[in-house]
């Protein structure tokens, strides 16, 4: 067994003792040859031994110290959405760079500590195996296994030397804490929370351009493809069944070319107007009654699997579909997702018709736009 035949260590128990003869065992069954197996700090408490020992501390406190800050960072920054040029943008801004760096060094410094452990304190071991493995029971294998990793800890100081324990102990906890605090984010933080958000901040998030503000009515404008020509729709300009792309227009921005094409380029704005056949019996939905007008009803046009434009309709069937993965939504069910990827319904868009019989929203949608997250109802 060359080196590893006497225990050279000062000091080893009993019990360590019993454990490399198992150890012994394990790598003469196997047919493992030690050369070489030396210990690096044969003399405990040697000026070098601290430095070594220092070394491995360093980076667990610095684990400690990330840890907790990513716990801190998590509960206390100001995490909540603010525009720029709004006061505490940039803070706002770090807030998930100091986030991710905080765990990222965490998570560094524990692997480091732990590498520089493994190269300081374990045994420099230099052996040569037979080809294959003798045969030998699972009860031994995981005997000899366990002595093994025992023989490791032991000659590695790790049991002796609790500073070690402690140091790792703290720096799992640390770790475990700023990991565990993001994982358990949705019960820290209320994302749908808009207490002191500015209104600004409120409409980039939460709300989209259907949303009506001060009371100005929002009409239901086709998308021509022009964005500052403003084409109101009517039911007469859409026969059944039949399909219409449509943006928000308040009056306000009539002679406003920059407003006219921002509504129709903002991402969460575009709608689809639907002229559903007669007679088509579409189920009643709590909440949703009075959303449409006779056979005309308007939906999202943003797909809710991966946010593509929903623009084919079968009217025969009463049927959207996106191109893009085929998903299907059923008009019949208030476009509730039949087929494909797409797991949570197209938002409807309340209408209604105003004294000149044109089109208009009466509220934004009845769910966020676009992509699905755990949170969304489906
Ligand atoms: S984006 Fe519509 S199905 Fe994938």
């Amino acid at each position: 067994m060359g080196g590893s035949g006497d225990d050279e260590r000062p000091g080893a128990s009993a019990q360590e003792a019993d454990g490399k003869d198992l150890f012994r065992l394990g790598t003469q069954r196997d047919d493992v040859e030690l050369r070489r197996y030396e210990y690096p700090w044969p003399e405990p408490g040697t000026r070098a031994e601290k430095r070594a020992r220092r070394h491995v501390l360093y980076w667990w406190a610095l684990t400690v110290v990330s840890g907790i800050t990513a716990a801190v960072v998590y509960l206390a920054w100001p995490w909540q959405y603010v525009p720029p040029g709004g006061g505490g943008h940039t803070w706002y801004v770090l807030y998930t760079p100091v986030l991710g760096l905080s765990i990222g060094v965490a998570l560094v410094s524990f692997a480091f500590g732990f590498i520089v452990l493994v190269k300081r304190f374990f045994p420099e071991e230099q052996a040569v195996q037979q080809r294959h493995d003798a045969e030998h029971s699972p009860a031994e294998d995981r005997a000899t296994l366990a002595a093994t990793a025992a023989e490791a800890a032991n000659a590695s100081g790790l049991r002796r030397r609790s500073v070690f324990t402690r140091a790792a102990g703290l720096g799992v906890g640390a770790l475990g804490t700023g990991l565990g605090v993001t994982i358990l984010g949705g019960v820290v933080h209320n994302p749908w929370d808009t207490t002191g958000l500015n209104e600004s901040a409120k409409d980039t998030l939460w709300r989209t351009g259907w949303k009506p503000v001060a009371g100005e009515t929002v009409y239901l404008r086709a998308d021509s493809g022009d964005p500052h020509e403003v084409i109101l729709v009517r039911p007469e300009d859409l026969g059944a069944p039949g399909i219409m792309s449509v943006v928000p227009f308040r009056e306000s921005e009539r002679d406003n070319p920059e407003m006219l094409s921002k509504a129709r380029h903002r991402a969460d704005n575009p709608a689809t107007l639907l002229r559903l056949p007669p007679r088509t019996e579409v189920a009643p939905k709590a909440g949703r009654e009075g959303m449409n007008v006779g056979d005309f009803y308007a939906y999202s046009r943003v797909c809710t699997h991966l946010g593509c434009p929903v623009t084919m309709y079968e009217g025969r069937t009463d049927r959207l579909f996106c191109p893009c993965h085929q998903s299907m939504f059923d008009l019949r069910e208030h476009a509730k997702p039949i087929f494909g990827p797409a797991t949570r319904a197209l938002p409807q868009l309340p209408i209604d018709l105003d004294e000149s019989g044109y089109f208009v929203a009466t509220g934004d949608f009845t769910a966020p736009i676009g992509p699905s997250f755990w949170e969304l109802e489906p």
